[in-house]
């Protein structure tokens, strides 16, 4: 078996979009990721997708980003403000893992910092299973934590969290209840409208962790890798900085910026289905890997400019370009979290009234509205887990002086 690694754009991006690739990178993860949306092929997945994408209907970012997005963010973040202090990777974990589970559809019926811990604590390790590829471990070893944390997970979060929605959907087909009152996400949209023989008890439990674990840690490290490159360019740049206050549509050109040095998943990973040629001309046999870098086309020169390896919230993004590269996939399994994080991009006439910004920027702007900036007294250190370049810890001070008020 044959294993490639591209980092040339053009043809990672036929590659993501290519019907004989299959996803690859999560085969080892089978404990927790067999059959889920983003490991799904062909048919399967365009059906899984469709159902799933329901969750999307009339106004879903509008309701989202007011009605849950900030509730739980106040909530999140009000004894960090009380404090005049927080540790930003674990504030961003809290406000992303409450943000997702009601996205995947998991209730906290407490609401309480140690009901989301536990919640969290749960989720790391059905993301250990998830990327087991990577792993240095004993692979059975984490699979039996899996396992555990799965049986762990049903009682506590998923079984309560169906019972309600049943019950909901009981009396809305009954008439006694109007259809708004049902929640927006995706375990009521599998309950409502799922094949029952496709969604048994362990499928639905694995199709709903997953989501947990695709949304929580790529917005939490996004968040604090934004937050750090936006701190950083303000301080060499008074004017700029002055503008992210002023104009939060260039804030999140800033945030778009990060996303594209930072992509949570630096690496997508495909396997082919049949004899095939990819758009370079490297030729794979059926079951041969390819690695498609997406770190490293996010900061090909020949796209992004000589100075691609920098932050520049200034480049010119070329016609067609995403500014933030390949960081939320494109093609079969482009990022259905993709708006909801991101925002939209901004055309030239966009109206920073009603413009959708997306979760990381606004988690990124309420942070500095409160004067959040790196604690001088106990530097930020980078995560010492994992391969990944992300920020292990990151104390920051709300510093009144510097608050937006
Ligand atoms: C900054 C945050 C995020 C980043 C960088 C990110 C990145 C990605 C990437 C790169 C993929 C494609 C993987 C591949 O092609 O192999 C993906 C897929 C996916 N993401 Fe995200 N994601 C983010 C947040 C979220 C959130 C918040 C959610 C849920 C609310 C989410 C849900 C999904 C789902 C469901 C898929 C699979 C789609 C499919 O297979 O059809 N993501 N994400």
């Amino acid at each position: 078996m044959n294993h490639e690694t591209i980092a040339d754009p053009r043809t990672i991006a036929e590659a993501l979009r290519d019907g004989n690739l299959a996803q690859a990178l999560y085969d080892e993860g089978a404990v927790i990721m067999e059959d889920v949306l983003l490991t799904l092929h062909g048919d399967a997945h365009r059906k899984r997708r469709l159902l799933e994408f329901g969750v999307f209907r009339r106004n879903f970012f509008k309701h989202y980003e007011t009605e849950i997005f900030v509730p739980t963010l106040e909530q999140s973040i009000a004894g960090d403000l009380a404090a005049g202090r927080a540790e930003l990777v674990d504030l961003s974990y809290r406000v992303t893992m409450n943000l997702t589970a009601d996205f995947a559809g998991i209730d906290r019926p407490e609401g309480t910092r140690e009901e989301t811990l536990n919640l969290l604590h749960l989720v790391e390790t059905f993301s250990q299973g998830a990327t087991l590829i990577h792993s240095t471990r004993d692979k059975d070893e984490v699979r039996g934590e899996v396992r555990a944390a799965l049986e762990r997970f049903d009682p506590l979060f998923l079984a309560p969290s169906v019972a309600r929605r049943r019950a909901l959907l009981a009396e809305v087909e009954a008439g006694i209840r109007p259809e708004e009152d049902l929640p927006r996400d995706v375990l009521t949209v599998i309950l409502r409208s799922g094949d029952p023989e496709e969604f048994t008890p362990d499928m639905l439990r694995r199709e709903v962790a997953f989501y947990l674990q695709a949304g929580a840690h790529s917005t939490a490290n996004s968040t604090v890798h934004a937050f750090h490159d936006l701190t950083e360019w303000g301080r060499a740049h008074p004017v700029d900085k002055a503008r992210m206050r002023s104009d939060p549509i260039f804030l999140q050109r800033c945030v778009h910026e990060s996303l594209r040095l930072h992509p949570a998943s630096p690496v997508s990973m495909r396997k082919a289905i049949c004899p095939h040629a990819l758009a370079n001309g490297h030729r794979m046999e059926e079951g041969d890997l390819v690695s498609l870098d997406l770190y490293r086309a996010n900061r090909d020169p020949a796209i992004f400019g000589a100075d691609a390896d920098s932050f520049n919230p200034h480049r010119t993004i070329p016609v067609g370009q995403n500014p933030f590269g390949f960081t939320f996939g494109i093609g079969t399994h482009s990022c259905l979290g993709r708006d909801l994080d991101g925002g939209v991009v901004p055309k030239a006439d966009a109206d920073p009234e009603t413009h959708q910004y997306g979760i990381v920027t606004r988690l990124v702007r309420r942070l500095m509205s409160e004067g959040a900036r790196p604690d001088p007294d106990d530097p930020a250190t980078e995560a010492a887990h994992t391969a990944r370049p992300n920020w292990g810890r990151y104390p920051v001070i709300f510093d009144p002086a510097e608050a937006w008020t």
